[in-house]
C-alpha cells in the first residue's frame, strides 16, 4: 500500500477501508508516513469527509494506538463525560462531585485548555497542591475511596490523535465533523467508560456555531460510541455567552464552588442538573431523569456534593480550605472594571471573544508549551438580556500585566452588543441526541 494511493482515493470522494485508515494513521505515529502526506490526507477528509463506517475505524485506530485503561474495578456501569469545549466551561468541576455524592463512581481524564477555551485540569490545579498527575494505582485508589477522581490525560493515551491533532491545528483541518469526532471518541474509547454523556456546544464560543452542525457532530459521535458498544447522549447546549459569570481559572473554581453552595448562576446549575440527569440515568443510579434530577437538587441543597468536593480535593493532595475560604486561590488583586458607554440591553455577546481576552490576559495558551497564569480572569457582571445603565459595569478583569490588560480590554469591548430592545431568552439545552 502507498500513502499517496490513500490520499488520491479520498480526494476522489471514495470510501476507505480499515486497512487504508489503520496505514495511514500507524504509518504517522511510528514516522513512516511523512507531516505532507499526512497533511494532504487530512485536507483530502476535510473536503470529501467520511461516512459512519470511515469513522467508526478511524476512532477505532486511534484509541488503539496506545493506553487503554480498565476500569472493571469499578462495580456498575462506569459513565464519563466530554464537553467539545467553551468558555467559561466549569462543569466538571461541579458535576463530578454532584453525581460522585450521588452514588455514581467519577474516574475522569480531563484535558487542559487551548485558544479560547479553557480545560479543567489547569483549572484544578489553582487549588494548592492539588495533584491532576496521578499514578493509576493513585487514580485507582482514589475512585475505589471516594467514589471520584479527577485527573489529566495519560501521555499515552491515544497518543495517534495527538499527534494528528498538532497537524490539524497548523492546517486549518481542525473543524470537519469525522476529525473531530473521531478524535473527541477515540480518547473517550480509551478511557474506559461503558456510557459516555456528551455536551456539545453550539455557539459563538463553541467549535459548532450552528445547531444544524452541533447535531451532526453530537450524531456522528453518538453513532461512533454506540457502534463500539457504548451507552451515548449527548445534549445540545447554548455556548453563545460564556457559561456562568466568570473565565479564567481560580476564578472559575471559585464559583464552582459557590454553586455547590447553592449560590451559583441559574444556567451553570441548570447545566449540571441536565448532564448529571443523563448520567445517573446511563449509570442506573436512578431509572428516571426526574428522579435524577431531584437527587441531584438534593445533593447542594444538603451540602453532600460540597463535602465531596472537599474530599476529593484532600484525596488528591490540595488544600481543602479553599472551600470554606476562596480567597486562597490566589486571584489577582489587580481588578479593572469596563463600564459601558450606553444604555439598553445586553443584546449579544460574542464569546469567542471573551475567551480569547482571558487568554490574553495569561489564562489561556496560544500554543500548547505556553505557561498560563491562573490568578488572572474575567467576571462578566452583565450577560446578554441584562439592562445596563451607561457607566454600569460590564466586566471586571483580573490582571497582572498592564501591557495584556489593554488587549483584552479592546476584544471585551468589541464582544458586547448592546441593543434597545430585549433579546430573546435562549434556554442552555437546546436539544438531546441518542
Ligand atoms: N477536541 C478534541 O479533543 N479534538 C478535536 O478534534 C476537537 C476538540
Amino acid at each position: 500500500m502507498r500513502a499517496y494511493d490513500v490520499i488520491l482515493k479520498k480526494r476522489d470522494g471514495h470510501e476507505l477501508s480499515k486497512e487504508e485508515i489503520g496505514f495511514m494513521v500507524n504509518g504517522f505515529v511510528k514516522g513512516e508516513i511523512p507531516d505532507y502526506q499526512m497533511a494532504a490526507f487530512l485536507m483530502a477528509v476535510y473536503f470529501r469527509h467520511m461516512n459512519a463506517e470511515e469513522r467508526y475505524n478511524l476512532t477505532e485506530v486511534m484509541a488503539r494506538s496506545g493506553d487503554t485503561i480498565d476500569l472493571s474495578f469499578i462495580p456498575g456501569v462506569k459513565v464519563d463525560k466530554h464537553s467539545t469545549g467553551g468558555v467559561g466551561d466549569k462543569t466538571t468541576l461541579v458535576l463530578a462531585p454532584m453525581v460522585a455524592s450521588c452514588g455514581l463512581p467519577v474516574a475522569k481524564m480531563s484535558g487542559r485548555g487551548l485558544g479560547h477555551t479553557g480545560g479543567t485540569v489547569d483549572k484544578l490545579e489553582s487549588i494548592p497542591g492539588f495533584r491532576t498527575a496521578l499514578s493509576e494505582e493513585e487514580f485507582k485508589k482514589c475512585v475505589k475511596e471516594h467514589l471520584i477522581a479527577v485527573v489529566g490525560q495519560t501521555a499515552n493515551l491515544a497518543p495517534a490523535d495527538k499527534k494528528i491533532y498538532a497537524l490539524r491545528d497548523v492546517t486549518a483541518t481542525v473543524d470537519e465533523i469525522s476529525l473531530i469526532s473521531s478524535s473527541i471518541m477515540s480518547k473517550k474509547l480509551a478511557a474506559g467508560a461503558d456510557a459516555i454523556v456528551l455536551d456539545v456546544k453550539v455557539g459563538s464560543g463553541a467549535f459548532m456555531k450552528d445547531i444544524s452542525s452541533a447535531t451532526d457532530l453530537a450524531r456522528a459521535m453518538v453513532d461512533i460510541g454506540k457502534r463500539h458498544g457504548k451507552a451515548m447522549v449527548a445534549l445540545i447546549t447554548d455556548m453563545d455567552k460564556p457559561l456562568g459569570y466568570t473565565v479564567g481559572n481560580a476564578i472559575e473554581v471559585e464559583e464552582a464552588i459557590e454553586t455547590l453552595k447553592g449560590k451559583g448562576p441559574d444556567d451553570l446549575e441548570e447545566l449540571c442538573i441536565e448532564l448529571g440527569a443523563q448520567m445517573l440515568k446511563l449509570g442506573k443510579i436512578s431509572d428516571n431523569l426526574s428522579q435524577a434530577r431531584e437527587m441531584l437538587k438534593n445533593s447542594i441543597k444538603s451540602g453532600k456534593a460540597l463535602e465531596k468536593m472537599r474530599e476529593m480535593i484532600m484525596a488528591q493532595g490540595g488544600d481543602p480550605r479553599v472551600v470554606d475560604d476562596t480567597s486562597l486561590l490566589g486571584i489577582s488583586k489587580k481588578t479593572y472594571d469596563l463600564r459601558c458607554e450606553s444604555s439598553g440591553y445586553v443584546g449579544g455577546m460574542d464569546a469567542e471573544k471573551i475567551g480569547i481576552a482571558s487568554m490574553k490576559l495569561g489564562a489561556g495558551r496560544e500554543k500548547k508549551e505556553d505557561v498560563i497564569d491562573l490568578s488572572v480572569g474575567i467576571r462578566l457582571r452583565k450577560k446578554t438580556g441584562d439592562e445596563v445603565k451607561h457607566s454600569d459595569v460590564l466586566c471586571t478583569l483580573y490582571y497582572n500585566s498592564e501591557e495584556k490588560l489593554q488587549e483584552a480590554i479592546k476584544l471585551v469591548k468589541e464582544s458586547y452588543k448592546i441593543s434597545k430592545s430585549r433579546p430573546k431568552k435562549v434556554e442552555i439545552v437546546h436539544g438531546v441526541v441518542d
